[in-house]
């Protein structure tokens, strides 16, 4: 429980029952931004009207500034008031002219929100509540204003000023200074505000939207990386096209800049005409950026593209609607992703992210609703739930509306709420009336957190030929939320005969919505075997009694691929835990269906190389009651090196023939590089000899980063001196290339070495280390801190190294932090020795002096 002291200190808890409109609108504002690292003088007229017939005054949030002026309708007053950071003025008519004027210094902004220094250069950040940091406003979703922005700044040091919509005006001021103007016509909320002032070049290209309309596309990056910028332009092009031609959603302004720095809170932001990305979204090269960095671009790039309509042209009313737009536009991007390459694929990668992130939040202290009831800092709240499980939410109903229904409904939503700000509820409504459907049960999707649990049992009279489905769900308890109702699951199954391995029927689609039910099938007249959930249809866990021998057949047989994929997880899942909870396990059932996937033709080998990876030791951990760090760690060594020897001709073969020729960024090569790694990763378990200099063979021959870094992986977790020579040639190749550093650091806090924490706490004091840069703190300590079996070291000094970091890290970077407490929170899950470490390691967070209410709510929440 929170002692006295810091529950005395406690901040504010917002709840979302409390919502009012606002008192108060803001149609248009001018800012005037005088710039310099150092101190900027912010000048801002607010156009203001009162919304009703009160007599409340203005209350414009801030954020620790005083106002150097405040006037009303030209005249300078004095009978204004901070409150809680927030500038009260009275005033008595029902409209007036506020003008305000503050300086802030950019360059001691650690938390990277509101306006900031990065690389030298100016950005902003303003989502969620970072727009009340440059200047005094109504910071709330809800107001949405028409904006006119003019900066001035050092010609030499800023020659690129930015901001919002379209260009209308620059100039010189003559003493070495120049000043732009850009306004942008729509209205929108201050979370979106956007402004960079730096010494930058674009890359540029131009789009015809469908209707005719030219937009000036720019890629915005320091002079050295425009060479790096190509895929993110053509990812760009092609969202925009995607988006016309799927959601019939057109772009709206004459220009679409995207500025990419170094320091960045997190992945992207959406900024009207005007995208903000951490670097790491935008710049790859086959040199320096991974398969997975080229795929995570395109996504990051859509899903902010996309935000224009799921996000600016529909806003959301307050910020519990913020799955309004994170959960549609990752539903979106999940889908423009799919259209680009392997949708079977696509859909495997976001399963494993959403059981890798997701489900451990919704199994723990920090579960919550997609649509949250009480936050203390919303920033807490972008969260995997908000996003992937919001995103899991939206595909439930499409796939219960169908293509065409789901696509009326949404331009139903579009049409209805352009220009507003929206809530969950209006996109269910539309959701309702353009799919013509009844969403009553469904709503609870939105209002119950917790990963419900379905368990299937499937009987069979062979001599009616009758079968019968048991089907019932069970809602685990989460805290706020100890009893639940039964949900609507979306379920899709299809039978296949034991014998023939031929479908039975159709896939069905059903819908789960009492707490049991039955479902009979006639004329059954071999024994059926079930595939349930196909396409992960409903985000759930599915217990099935489903033997060894069923799970192999279907990862043989089912014609679904995430099927397939989903019954040879299920195999491994079953033994690993088996072995993990027995020290041994019968590893034959694993081999066998291995092999035969390895050896299938019609096969990819993008798909091959998903279905053959072992569970994660998380996974794995998330399957038991407690987790044994270390048992989990020697079944999945043990089970690897059996997989590696038996079958060690087929993985060498596997290797040979995806030795690709030269780089090419496709599919198909995609595929056999991943292949190729993995199989490098088995050959490597299975003690061969020569594993290690093939590794580093890949490593010195490679081409591309994805190659290296699957050789450099393998040798990190390894033994042999290639380790450290890989290592020292990685670093001097790229040490000035802060991104490729950030892997450098993070493969060696993901090793499966038993030193790996003396080797993490090293690379804390390595001169590139630094909290500052969110990415390099998330290389190195977010990493270590999903390491499963480091981090939880018998020791404690895992949870205690991370909570020295992220102590330190608070003090500069509240928000960034805080997102890395979940780890330590998951202490009910172990031992109770582990546990008592780890809430010591918590309690000693939430009593540090000066702790950031970002950290109190992650870390008190975690010990409750
Ligand atoms: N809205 C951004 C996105 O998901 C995420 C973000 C939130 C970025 C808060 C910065 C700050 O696209
Ligand atoms: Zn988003």
């Amino acid at each position: 429980m929170l002692d006295v002291q810091t529950a005395t200190a406690h901040p504010a808890v917002t709840r979302r029952e409390d919502y009012r409109p606002p008192d108060w609108q803001v149609p248009e504002i001018a800012l005037d931004l005088d710039l310099d690292p150092a101190s900027t003088r912010v000048n801002a007229t607010l156009n203001v009207v009162r919304t009703s017939a009160h007599d409340r005054p203005l209350v414009l949030d801030g954020a620790g500034q005083t106002p150097l002026s405040v006037k009303v309708d030209g005249v300078a007053i004095n009978d204004w008031r901070i409150e809680e950071d927030a500038l009260v003025i009275p005033l008595s008519g029902s409209a007036h002219v506020i003008e305000t004027e503050v300086e802030i210094a950019p360059d001691r902004n650690t938390q990277l929100m509101g306006l900031y220094a990065s690389g030298g250069n100016l950005c902003t950040q303003c989502e969620a509540e970072g727009f009340r940091r440059i200047t005094f406003f109504p910071d709330r979703p809800d107001v949405l204003t028409r904006y006119k922005v003019r900066m001035a700044a050092d010609k030499a040091r800023f020659p690129v000023l930015l901001a919002n919509g379209d260009p209308v005006g620059a100039g010189d001021l003559g003493d070495g200074r120049h000043w732009a103007e850009w306004h942008d016509p729509y209205p929108k909320p201050c979370y979106l505000f956007a402004m960079v002032a730096g010494d930058l070049v674009a890359n540029r290209a131009t789009f015809i939207t469908r209707s005719g309309r030219q937009v000036a596309l720019g890629i915005w990056v320091r002079p050295a990386d425009l060479p790096k910028t190509a895929h993110a332009i053509e990812a760009l092009k092609t969202s925009m096209k995607w988006d016309e031609d799927v959601y019939g959603r057109e772009y709206d302004l004459d220009v679409f800049n995207i500025v990419a720095v170094d320091d960045f809170n997190f992945g992207a932001m959406e900024n009207k005409g005007l995208n903000i990305f951490n670097s790491r979204y935008i710049l790859a090269d086959a040199e320096t950026a991974t398969d997975y960095d080229f795929d995570a671009i395109a996504a990051v790039v859509a899903h902010e593209y996309f935000h224009n309509w799921s996000g600016n042209r529909v806003t959301c009313r307050d910020w519990f609607q913020l799955s309004l737009k994170e959960g549609f536009t990752v539903f979106r991007d999940q889908s423009f992703s799919a259209d680009q390459g392997s949708a079977a694929v696509k859909r495997i990668e976001d399963v494993r992210g959403l059981r890798a992130a997701q489900f451990p939040e919704d199994s723990g202290p920090l579960a919550h609703a997609i649509r949250p009831d009480a936050y203390l800092e919303i920033s807490n709240f972008y969260t995997a739930t908000i996003y992937n499980k919001g995103a899991e939410v939206i595909r439930m109903m499409a796939t219960m509306l169908g293509p065409k229904q789901f696509r009326a409904a949404t331009d139903l939503y579009f049409d209805r709420f352009d220009g507003t700000a929206a809530t969950c509820e209006d996109f269910v409504a539309c959701m309702e009336e353009g799919g013509g459907i009844d969403l009553t049960q469904f709503r609870l999707w939105y209002s119950q957190a917790g990963t419900p649990r379905v368990s299937a049992s499937l009987t069979h009279e062979p001599g009616s030929g009758r079968a019968v489905l048991k089907l019932a769900q069970r809602m685990p308890p989460t805290p706020g939320q100890p009893d639940k109702k039964p949900m609507v699951l979306p379920l899709k199954l299809k039978l296949f005969g034991a014998e023939t391995a031929q479908p039975i029927g159709s896939e069905q689609l059903i819908l789960l919505s009492d707490a049991e039910e039955q479902i009979s099938f006639e004329t059954v007249t071999e024994r059926p075997v079930l595939s349930i959930n196909r396409g992960f249809s409903a985000p759930v866990i599915v217990e099935t009694d489903r033997s060894a021998a069923d799970l192999a057949f279907l990862s043989a047989h089912d014609d679904d691929p995430f099927a397939r994929y989903e019954a040879m997880q299920q195999l491994m899942l079953d033994t690993l835990v088996e072995g993990a909870k027995h020290g041994q396990a019968d590893h034959a059932a694993v081999i066998a269906a291995v092999a035969n996937t390895l050896q299938d033709p019609h096969l990819d080998s993008a798909f091959i190389a998903e279905a053959v990876l072992l569970p994660s030791d998380s996974f794995i951990g998330d399957q038991m009651a407690l987790v044994d760090p270390e048992a989990i760690f020697r079944a999945r060594e043990a089970l690897r090196r059996d997989l590696g020897r038996a079958l060690e001709a087929q993985w060498r073969a596997a290797y040979d023939g995806a030795r690709a020729a030269k780089f090419e960024y496709s599919p198909s090569a995609k595929g056999q590089r991943r292949l190729k790694t993995v199989a490098l990763g088995y050959i490597a378990a299975s003690g061969a000899v020569d594993a290690a200099s093939l590794a580093f063979g890949q490593f010195e021959a490679a081409d591309n980063m994805t190659d290296r870094q699957g050789a450099l992986t393998t040798l990190v977790s390894g033994n042999a001196p290639e380790r450290i020579a890989a290592l020292d040639i990685f670093y001097n190749r790229y040490s000035d290339n802060a991104l490729v550093l950030d892997k450098w650091f993070s493969t060696q806090a993901l090793s499966a070495r038993d030193d790996t924490l003396a080797m993490v706490t090293e690379l804390a004091r390595h001169r590139d280390f630094t909290l500052a840069n969110p990415n390099r703190a998330r290389a190195l300590v977010g990493a270590f801190s999903v390491n499963q079996r480091a981090f939880n070291q018998a020791s404690g000094e895992g949870y205690r190294f991370v909570a020295d970091q992220l102590i330190a890290l608070d003090k500069l970077n509240p928000q960034t932090a805080a997102k890395l407490i979940p780890p330590l929170g998951r202490w009910r899950r172990f031992d109770e020795a582990r546990a008592a470490m780890m809430r010591a390691e918590l309690e000693r967070i939430v009593a540090t002096p000066g702790l950031s209410k970002d950290m109190f709510e992650q870390a008190s929440r975690s010990l409750a």
